[in-house]
């Protein structure tokens, strides 16, 4: 399929509100999760939302194996979800640092729940009902803020750990 472009922060496509897939059988849908992919595998992503490549549906692709973006994280399984409720089972908040391929060369430590429930539907319209913790519950988290319209850095408290990711960072790649 076809790597294609990233908008990055700024463009009033990454805060729009975004549609629910109605149909799994589409086959412009299979295109879109097949172009997600190679879009995240092309940047080396750990995760990749429909509104980042200015389509505004409720889908969003994630998992890791070994990430040279993220080298401490466990790893994510591959998967895709589709029109997705993510609950937290607990208030129990994590503090993680995060990067977005919409915010390009940043970084920024952000709270996120620490455990949470996410339902939603595979790319043939199967149910997924998973529990996640730890990095897994923070991707989730990320990549489903994508879809109503917010980034990573609209949810730092902090912002004395938000900079550069060569600053920050100095032995990971610089993207
Ligand atoms: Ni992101």
């Amino acid at each position: 399929m076809a790597v294609r472009e990233i908008l990055r922060m700024g463009d009033a496509r990454l805060l729009a509100l975004t549609e629910r897939v109605k149909n799994f059988g589409d086959p412009l849908l299979q295109a879109l999760i097949a172009d997600m992919f190679d879009t995240k595998a092309a940047t080396g992503g750990v995760g990749l939302a429909a509104p980042q490549i200015g389509v505004g549906l409720q889908v969003v692709v994630f998992g890791v194996g070994k990430s040279e973006r993220y080298p401490d994280a466990e790893p994510v399984p591959e998967t895709v979800l589709i029109n997705p409720i993510v609950t937290p089972l607990t208030d129990e908040e994590d503090l993680g640092w995060e990067g977005c391929l919409s915010v390009p060369g940043l970084r920024g430590e952000v709270p996120r729940f620490a455990r949470v429930r996410y339902r939603g539907f595979d790319q043939h319209g199967h149910p997924i009902d998973r529990t996640a913790g730890g990095f897994h519950a923070r991707v989730v988290q990320h990549e489903c803020d994508h879809l109503i319209g917010k980034l990573y850095p609209m949810r730092v408290r902090d912002f004395r750990h938000f900079g550069f990711t060569e600053i920050l960072f100095p032995d990971l790649p610089p993207h």
